[in-house]
């Protein structure tokens, strides 16, 4: 397996692995690699932070009030993940809560390429493209999150689906009037974290 610049969508599938091959080689690393590495870590760094504030959020004030707390704050860490580490990133999906910042092209056709579905058989992507490490991971819904992302009250929905309390979903009319992220069961693809470092 080689390094350098050249590696198109038609490896894409072998570019995780081959990563972890170079680490296990040692010596330098490609600067597609360590770019690849910093748009992973950037990734995981936003995904740390989010649940840390969600779960602080809803242990202090519960769901309605842990709304505010996303509103004003998810936007706000990821701005700060992105000023540090120079990676640009952040969060996608087929129907947005919050429509800014919008995904840039190649992640907009990967959600659309997805659809609707559940989580479970999607695997993200790690690709290189014009001097640009491009990273995708899927995010699926939990328990957790039907409380914000589950169906509005009067939704006639399957009877597995979990029903928002309606003070949840005031607050988050009140925040997205436009709101489209709701509606989701435990185990759906509800979007993806991206991201793109520059080598
Ligand atoms: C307390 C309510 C709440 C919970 C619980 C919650 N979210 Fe959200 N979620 C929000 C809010 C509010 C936003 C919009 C944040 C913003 O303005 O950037 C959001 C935005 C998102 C986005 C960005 C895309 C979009 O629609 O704007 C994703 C992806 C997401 N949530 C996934 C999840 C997942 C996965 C979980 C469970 C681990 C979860 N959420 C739990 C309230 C919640």
């Amino acid at each position: 397996m080689q390094g350098g610049a050249g590696v198109g969508r038609a490896v894409v599938v072998g570019v995780v692995a081959w990563m972890l091959a170079m680490s296990a080689c040692g010596g330098e690393l490609a600067p597609d690699v360590k770019a690849g590495r910093r748009a992973q870590g950037a990734i995981a760094t936003l995904r740390m932070r989010l649940r840390q504030r969600l779960q602080a959020a809803l242990a202090e004030g519960g769901p309605s009030a842990a709304v505010s707390v996303c509103a004003t704050e998810a936007p706000m860490l990821r701005d700060v993940v992105e000023r540090d580490t120079g990676v640009r990133l952040g969060r996608a999906s087929l129907r947005r809560r919050n429509p800014e910042p919008s995904a840039p092209p190649w992640v907009a056709d990967w959600i659309a390429a997805q659809g609707e579905r559940p989580v479970a058989g999607v695997t993200g992507l790690v690709e290189t493209h014009a001097g640009a490490v491009r990273v995708l991971e899927p995010i699926g819904v939990e328990p957790v999150c039907v409380m914000c992302h589950g169906a509005r009250p009067g939704d006639s929905l399957p009877a597995e689906a979990v029903t928002m309390d309606p003070a949840v979903a005031a607050a988050l009319g009140q925040h997205y009037p436009a709101d489209a992220a709701t509606g989701y069961a435990v185990g759906d693809l509800r979007g993806a974290f991206w991201a793109e470092a520059d080598y």
